[in-house]
Order: C-alpha cells, then sequence, then structure tokens
C-alpha cells in the first residue's frame, strides 16, 4: 500500500496519488476467497474500517459530484478528441510524466503497472489483442495532465441517470448527489428501460469510457468492454444492474472477469525492463492501432 500522502493533499483535490486509489481497490478485494468472489456485499466487506481519509475524501467528491448533467458536459468537451494527436507509445510515455508524489520509492510508474498488467497476460498465453488492452487499458488517465480533477478521471465508475446501486463503496456518499433528489434519475431503471444495454447507458465520467472512446475503431468487441467497464466494480464484481444488460453484455462480461485480476494483482516489486519488451509491444501497437490516435 501507498504510505499516506505527504503534500497537496487538500480537500479541494484529495487522492493526489493515482496509485492510492489502485492500492485501495486491490486491498478491498485482496482476501477474498473464491466463494465470497462475486456475491455482492461480502466482497466489499473490508474497505470501510482502515480506509485512508483521502480515499474517503476522493469518494466523497466523486459521489457528490458526479451527476447525469455532469456526465453528458464531460462527454461534450471530451470525446471531441481534438486534443492531442499522438501513438499509443507516446502516450504511454506522456502518461508516465504524471508523477505519483506519494511513496515514489516503492510505488510503481504508470508505465511499470501498464507492463505489468500486459505482461502478465502474455504470461499466461492469451491472445494479443488482450495484452495490448492490458497495456493501453489505463492511457485514458492522461486527462489528470489536463487539469481534470482525479474524482472525475479514477475511481469505481456506475451508471448516473438511475438509482444507485448500494452495492457502489461509499453509497452514502450519494446523499449529496443532486440526482438522488431527483425521483426520475432514482426509480429503478430511470431514465432507462430494462435491458436496454450498457451501451445506451451513461456511465459516470472517468478514464474508462475516455480511453473507450480513442480506441472504439480498432479493436475486439471483448477488448472494447475489458478498457470501457474495468472499474465498473458494482457490476463485473458485485453483479448488480442485471436489469440494464442486454444479450452483448452478458457475453461479454465473463471478459471483463477476465481481465480484473490481471488489473488488481499484476503488481510485483520486479520492475519491467522497459527497453527490453518495447520492440514487442511496438509491433502489437501497430499491427491493431494507428500511427497516430485522437485525444
Ligand atoms: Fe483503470
Ligand atoms: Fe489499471
Amino acid at each position: 500500500m501507498s504510505t499516506p500522502l505527504q503534500s497537496n493533499g487538500s480537500a479541494q483535490n484529495p487522492l493526489n496519488s493515482l496509485d492510492e486509489w489502485e492500492d485501495f481497490v486491490e486491498g478491498r478485494y485482496e482476501n477474498e476467497t473464491e466463494r465470497t468472489k462475486y456475491k455482492g456485499k461480502e466482497a466489499y466487506r473490508q474497505y470501510d474500517e482502515g480506509t485512508h481519509d483521502t480515499v474517503k475524501q476522493f469518494y466523497h467528491l466523486n459521489h457528490k459530484h458526479q451527476t447525469l448533467d455532469f456526465v453528458k458536459q464531460k462527454r461534450r468537451e471530451l470525446l471531441t478528441l481534438n486534443r492531442k494527436k499522438m501513438g499509443a507509445w507516446e502516450a504511454i510515455e506522456y502518461l508516465n510524466t504524471l508523477v505519483d508524489d506519494s511513496d515514489p520509492d516503492t510505488d510503481l510508474t504508470q508505465i511499470e503497472h501498464l507492463l505489468q498488467t500486459s505482461e502478465a497476460i502474455r504470461a499466461d498465453g492469451h491472445p494479443d489483442w488482450f495484452v495490448l488492452t492490458g497495456l493501453i487499458h489505463d492511457l485514458g488517465k492522461i486527462l489528470c495532465l489536463w487539469d481534470e480533477p482525479q474524482w472525475a478521471v479514477v475511481g469505481d465508475t456506475f451508471p448516473v441517470g438511475c438509482a444507485f446501486s448500494p452495492e457502489i463503496v461509499f453509497p452514502e456518499y450519494f446523499k449529496e448527489n443532486p440526482d438522488t433528489a431527483d425521483a426520475n434519475l432514482q426509480s429503478r431503471t430511470g431514465i432507462y428501460h430494462e435491458g436496454c444495454g450498457l451501451n445506451n447507458v451513461y456511465m459516470s465520467w472517468g478514464h474508462d469510457e475516455y480511453m473507450y472512446h480513442v480506441v472504439k475503431d480498432y479493436l475486439p468487441e471483448e477488448a472494447l468492454y475489458m478498457i470501457r467497464f474495468h472499474s465498473f466494480y458494482s457490476w463485473h464484481r458485485a453483479g448488480d444492474y442485471q436489469y440494464l444488460m442486454d444479450d452483448k453484455d452478458r457475453e461479454m462480461l465473463p471478459w471483463v472477469q477476465k481481465f480484473n485480476p490481471y488489473d488488481l494483482y499484476s503488481k510485483t516489486p520486479d520492475k519491467p525492463n522497459v527497453k527490453e519488451v518495447k520492440p514487442y509491444y511496438e509491433d502489437l501497437i501497430a499491427k491493431y492501432l494507428p500511427a497516430t490516435l485522437s485525444w
């Protein structure tokens, strides 16, 4: 786990270390047994006590401000994808300029997290597009470099425009979300209808949805689901929101679940040798993605 934040941990922008959220999610599930793995509340049982205040503050802001209007505004603003043109490897190096100000000696850099994830997938003999997915799944975090607040980049994602699930971590913080007072947005299906499909649902804004839009024309559907919904824990881990799912979502859910352990548990102290693996990844990127992507 990261040590508590030492600097800039202001109330306005807690969680100055992106890793702190990742570590929190990992810790939330680390002692989970196979039996309780996908059994709702059980899976979340460990988070409440002993969670660092910055993580709580982070979720407080996230749950308070992620409204349907906020999501629509962010989509209008950022899904134009006209901020920057760069290739995937360039984006990895760009993301790596994001300096983690907590515990710099033991935490992995962003590039190391991405490579550990992809190398673990590769070592298990999965298809190459799956390996590539591991490599790029978090590149949407570059939003932090454009001054987006961290509560609007990382954290668990969830549907807005319908009832907030009690399976979302720290559900009590939704009390302060203006959508909670709107009965139309808090009925079971809200602005959606039964079985409408996740593709028609507005997810809380973050790096997952953003990255999905950057690569949606280039990767297999399974990969796109992994990227788009990897932080949607109340769905892929707790099994909620079944009523929004369509057949495609049911077909893809196992792939999202297959990806999750690599995201959560592939961190090891052995840092990947970037120089050594870079040629393999450059070829892999060139196989699936254009030389330049729009961000
Ligand atoms: Fe992520
Ligand atoms: Fe990740």
